[in-house]
C-alpha cells in the first residue's frame, strides 16, 4: 500500500473507532438519540454529496481548455451558489424542525421522575420510592423501554447533563428546574457527562448509566432504599467508628447509622457502585484510600478536604468499611 493510503486507512480506523463506545451519540440506545443519529447521518450524507459535486466541478474547471462561455458561467454561479444551497438548506432545516416536537415533548403521564443535581464536581441523584425519595450519587440506573423525566438543577454554578447514547442534553441552571425526557431502548452500560464548564474539575465529573430490564431495576431500587448493612469484618467495624470519629459524618449520610451529613454524596451503598469519585476511579479499597488522602490531587477544586494527615491504618479501616457498603 502507498504511504499516503496507509495514513488515510489508519485515520479512518481511528476515527470510526471514536464513533463507538459507551458515550457515543452515533450508537444510540434511546429514542431521542436514535432521532438525533438519523438526523446526523442524513446531514453527513448530504454534505458528502455536495462535497463530491464541488470537487468534480473544481476538477472540471482546472482541466477544461478553450474560452469560457459567459452565460453558462453565470448560470453555474447563480445555480450552484444560490439556488442549490437554498433548496438543500431549507430541506434540511424543515427535516430538523419536524423532528423537534418529538425530541422536546412533555413526559407522558405516569413517567418516572428522577431528580439530578449538579454539584462541584459530582451528581446528586434522587429516585422516587414508596418509602420516600432515595438519594444516591454518581450513578444512574434506568429500566429499558420506560419513559423517564429528569428534573435537573444546581445549587451554585451551571452544569449540563448529557447521556449521549440516550438522547439530547440539558443545562442545569441554579434557581430553576429543567426537564428532559429520555426513553432508553437498549440494555447496556453507557456513560453520562457534564458538558458545561463548571470549574477546575469540569472534565472529572461523569457517571455510569446502566439500562437494565424492568424487574432488575425494581430489585435494584428496593436494595438501594434499604439502610446500610452492618460491617462484617473487624477492620470494617473499626472503620465505621472512625468514619464518625474523624468527622466524615458531617458531610456524608450513611442511612441506618449516625452519619447524616448532606453536603457530600450519600454513601449508604457506595461499595456497590460502578465507580468512585464520579466516574474517575475504580471501586475498590485501594481507590477509597487514594480518594481519602489525595482528594485534591485527584479532583482539583473539589469541596471535600483531603485527609492525608490521618494515620494510614485508620484510612485503610475506613476504606474497608466503605468498600463493604454494597
Ligand atoms: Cu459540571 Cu462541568
Amino acid at each position: 500500500m502507498h504511504a499516503t493510503a496507509k495514513v488515510f486507512a489508519a485515520a479512518a480506523v481511528i476515527l470510526s473507532a471514536a464513533c463507538a463506545g459507551p458515550q457515543s451519540a452515533l450508537m444510540p440506545a434511546g429514542r431521542g438519540a436514535e432521532r438525533i443519529a438519523t438526523l446526523f447521518w442524513w446531514m453527513a450524507a448530504g454534505a458528502v454529496v455536495i462535497w463530491l459535486i464541488v470537487f468534480a466541478l473544481g476538477a472540471y474547471s482546472t482541466t477544461r481548455r478553450g474560452p469560457h462561455d459567459e452565460r453558462r458561467a453565470r448560470m453555474l454561479i447563480i445555480g450552484g451558489g444560490a439556488l442549490v444551497p437554498t433548496v438543500v438548506l431549507a430541506g434540511l432545516l424543515a427535516y430538523g424542525l419536524a423532528m423537534m416536537p418529538d425530541l422536546i415533548r412533555e413526559a407522558p403521564p405516569g413517567s418516572m421522575v428522577i431528580h439530578v443535581t449538579g454539584e462541584q464536581f459530582w451528581w446528586r441523584v434522587r429516585y422516587p420510592h414508596a418509602g420516600g425519595a432515595v438519594e444516591l450519587a454518581n450513578e444512574i440506573r434506568l429500566p429499558a423501554g420506560r419513559a423517564v423525566e429528569f428534573r435537573v438543577d444546581s445549587p451554585d454554578v451551571i452544569h449540563a447533563f448529557w447521556i449521549p447514547s440516550l438522547g439530547g442534553k440539558i443545562d442545569m441552571v441554579p434557581g430553576r428546574v429543567n426537564r428532559l425526557l429520555l426513553e432508553p431502548t437498549r440494555v447496556g452500560t453507557y456513560r453520562g457527562t457534564c458538558t458545561e464548564f463548571c470549574g477546575m474539575s469540569h472534565a472529572l465529573m461523569s457517571f455510569p448509566v446502566a439500562v437494565v430490564e424492568e424487574r432488575e431495576f425494581e430489585q435494584w431500587l428496593e436494595q438501594q432504599a434499604r439502610p446500610a448493612q452492618a460491617p462484617a469484618e473487624p477492620i470494617a467495624a473499626r472503620g465505621a467508628t472512625l468514619f464518625n470519629a474523624h468527622g466524615c459524618n458531617a458531610c456524608h449520610t450513611i442511612r441506618g447509622t449516625a452519619a447524616r451529613g448532606v453536603i457530600g454524596p450519600d454513601l449508604t451503598h457506595v461499595g456497590g457502585r460502578m465507580s468512585l469519585g464520579a466516574g474517575i476511579l475504580p471501586n475498590d479499597v485501594d481507590a477509597f484510600v487514594r480518594w481519602i488522602v489525595e482528594t485534591e490531587k485527584i479532583k482539583p477544586g473539589v469541596h471535600m478536604p483531603q485527609f492525608a494527615m490521618l494515620p494510614r491504618h485508620d484510612v485503610r479501616a475506613i476504606a474497608a468499611y466503605l468498600d463493604g457498603l454494597e
